[in-house]
C-alpha cells in the first residue's frame, strides 16, 4: 500500500513529527480506516526517501497516542477502534506552509492566516442553543417551489449573464419600498445594491474602505463576521464598550486616533441584544459627521421584536451620507438563500457595482425573480408575523426556563428582540467546563467569551432558540441547570 505524503524539508518542523501529524491527519479524516494496514516501516522509508528511525518514531509515537497498533508477525494497523465521535470532531486545520506563504501569497493571504477559525465546526447535540439558525422548517418551501417554478418556465433569459451587477430591479424596488415602510430607511431603489448576504456587503466596503493599519471602532462585544473582514484588510480594531443603551459614543469621542470606519448594529446589538437608545443614536451621527467617520449599520435581525415598536434604522436619520446600511434575507427567508443587500449613499452606487462585479459578476438570478415576487404578493411580510408569533413564544419558554431553574444565578440580556438572548451566569465553572459539561448530557452551547476582544469575560453565553421545539427549550434548561447545581 502507497502512502502519498508530502514532507517539508526546509521546515524547522523534524521529519518524524511532520510525518506523525500527515498519519494522524489521515486516519482522522478517514483517509486511513480502522483495521487497515500501514507499509512496513522500511518500504515507507523507501518511498519518502527518509531514515527508517524517521518512520519507527513515528509509528512509535502514533501507537503510543492509540491511533496505530502492531500486531505481532504481521505489521502495523490503524487502531480497530477509534471512536467515532473523535474522528468527528477533531476539527481538521489545513497545514499552511510557512515558505509557500511567504514565497507567493499577497499580504491579503497573510492577514488572513492570522485570523482564527472562520467556521467552527460544532459537534452535533441532541439540543443546541446555537444561535442564527431560523426555523427554517416552518418556512413554507411548497409555496417557494411554485415561485421558483413559475420563472423557470417563464423567462429563459434569466439563464444568461444579468446586464447589471447590482441586482434585479424589481426586488430592489420591492427591498426600497419595505425598508421604507418598516424601517424608515430613506432610500430610492437604485441605493440598494443586492450581495450574497451581509457577509458580502461587509467584505466588499471593508475592501472599498481600508487601508492597512486604518483604525476601525467595533462594538465590544461583537459579531465576528464583521470583525474578520476588517482583519482581512488589516484594520487596527478599536473595541469600543456596549452599555445598556448600546455602543458608548462617549468613549468614542475620547479618542485620538482618526477611525476610518465604526460597525454597529443599532436595532439588537450582536450579541447583547442591547438596543441602541435615541440619544446615542443622535450623537453617533453627530459624531460621524464631525470626524468624517463612515458608519456600517448591520441590520441582521430587526424584523424580530416583541412588544416594543421598532426602532427607525440609523440611515434614515442621517443627513451627512454617512450610513452604509445592510440587511439580510438569511433570518426571514433562509441562510442558504444567499441573497442580502446594501443601501449606499448615492455617490457610492457606482463603486460598489464595479467591486460586486470583479467579486462575483452578480448573484444568481432566479432566486432574485422568485423573491421579487414572493415579497410583492404579500408572503415575506406574513411569514415575518407568523414567525414572530412562533419565535415569541420560544422565547417565552427560555425566558420561564430560566426563571424556573436558575432564577437569581442568571441574568438575561436582549430578550425583546431578535433569535437570540444572551445569559449571564453566577458559576464557578470556566466556560469550556460548563461547555464540556453541557456537551456530554446531549447539550450544545456557546460562550460569548470570544466576541470580546478583550480578554475577561466568563460566564455568558449566547442562547439562540429559534430553531428548538419548545419542549426541547424546557429540557435543555433544566438539565443545564441539574449540570450546574451539582
Ligand atoms: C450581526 C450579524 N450580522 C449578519 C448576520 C447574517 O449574515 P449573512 O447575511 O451573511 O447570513 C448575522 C448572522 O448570524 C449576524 O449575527
Amino acid at each position: 500500500m502507497d502512502l502519498a505524503i508530502n514532507l517539508d524539508r526546509i521546515s524547522t518542523t523534524p521529519l518524524y513529527q511532520q510525518l506523525t501529524e500527515k498519519i494522524r491527519l489521515a486516519v482522522l479524516e478517514g483517509k486511513l480506516k480502522p483495521n487497515q494496514k500501514l507499509p512496513s516501516s522500511r518500504s515507507l522509508a523507501k518511498s519518502l526517501t527518509v531514515s527508517r528511525s524517521t518512520v519507527t518514531q513515528s509509528y512509535e509515537q502514533l501507537e503510543s497516542e492509540g491511533y496505530l497498533e502492531t500486531r505481532r508477525g504481521s505489521g502495523t494497523y490503524v487502531c480497530h477502534q477509534i471512536p467515532d465521535e473523535w474522528l468527528q470532531s477533531t476539527p481538521i486545520e489545513p497545514v499552511i506552509s510557512k515558505t509557500l506563504v511567504k514565497s507567493c501569497l499577497s499580504q491579503f493571504a497573510q492577514n488572513l492566516t492570522s485570523i482564527g477559525n472562520l467556521q467552527v465546526s460544532e459537534p452535533d447535540h441532541a439540543i443546541s442553543f446555537r444561535y442564527g439558525n431560523p426555523a427554517i422548517e416552518y418556512f413554507p418551501m411548497q409555496q417557494w417551489r411554485k415561485f421558483l417554478i413559475r420563472h423557470c418556465q417563464q423567462s429563459p433569459a434569466l439563464l444568461n449573464y444579468a446586464s447589471d451587477a447590482v441586482g434585479y430591479y424589481p426586488l430592489r424596488v420591492e427591498i426600497a419600498n419595505y425598508l421604507g415602510r418598516s424601517r424608515a430607511v430613506q432610500c430610492t431603489p437604485e441605493q440598494v445594491i443586492i450581495v450574497n448576504g451581509s457577509q458580502q456587503a461587509l467584505d466588499l466596503i471593508s475592501r472599498l474602505v481600508l487601508e492597512p493599519e486604518d483604525w476601525v471602532a467595533i462594538e465590544e462585544p461583537g459579531y465576528l463576521g464583521a470583525r474578520y473582514c476588517f482583519m482581512g484588510q488589516r484594520a487596527n480594531l478599536q473595541p469600543i464598550t456596549v452599555n445598556s443603551e448600546g455602543i458608548d459614543v462617549s468613549v468614542l469621542n475620547k479618542y485620538h486616533q482618526k477611525f476610518k470606519l465604526v460597525y454597529v448594529t443599532p436595532s439588537h446589538q450582536f450579541p447583547t441584544g442591547v438596543t441602541l437608545s435615541l440619544p446615542q443614536r443622535i450623537a453617533l451621527l453627530q459624531w460621524a459627521q464631525e470626524t468624517n467617520t463612515l458608519i456600517i449599520e448591520d441590520d441582521y435581525d430587526s424584523e424580530y421584536r416583541y412588544g416594543e415598536q421598532p426602532i427607525p434604522a440609523l440611515q434614515g436619520m442621517d443627513r451627512s451620507q454617512s450610513v452604509i446600511y445592510i440587511g439580510t434575507f438569511s433570518k426571514i427567508v433562509f441562510p442558504s438563500l444567499r441573497i442580502g443587500y446594501l443601501v449606499v449613499p448615492q455617490s457610492w452606487i457606482s463603486l460598489v457595482s464595479r467591486a460586486k462585479w470583479l467579486c462575483d459578476r452578480f448573484c444568481p438570478i432566479l432566486e432574485q425573480y422568485a423573491l421579487r415576487d414572493w415579497i410583492a404578493e404579500g408572503n415575506f411580510e406574513r411569514h415575518i408575523r407568523r414567525m414572530r408569533h412562533l419565535y415569541n413564544l420560544r422565547r417565552q419558554v427560555l425566558i420561564r426556563a430560566f426563571q424556573n431553574y436558575f432564577g437569581e444565578r442568571v441574568t438575561i440580556l436582549g430578550e425583546n428582540a431578535g433569535i437570540h438572548v444572551m445569559i449571564r451566569i453566577k458559576t464557578v465553572l470556566s466556560d469550556d467546563l460548563v461547555i464540556q459539561k453541557a456537551s456530554a448530557v446531549g447539550i450544545g452551547l456557546i460562550s460569548a467569551r470570544e466576541y470580546y476582544l478583550l480578554p475577561q469575560h466568563q460566564g455568558e453565553f449566547i442562547f439562540g432558540y429559534a430553531q428548538l421545539e419548545e419542549t426541547q427549550i424546557e429540557q435543555g434548561i433544566l438539565k443545564l441547570s441539574q449540570i450546574l447545581n451539582q
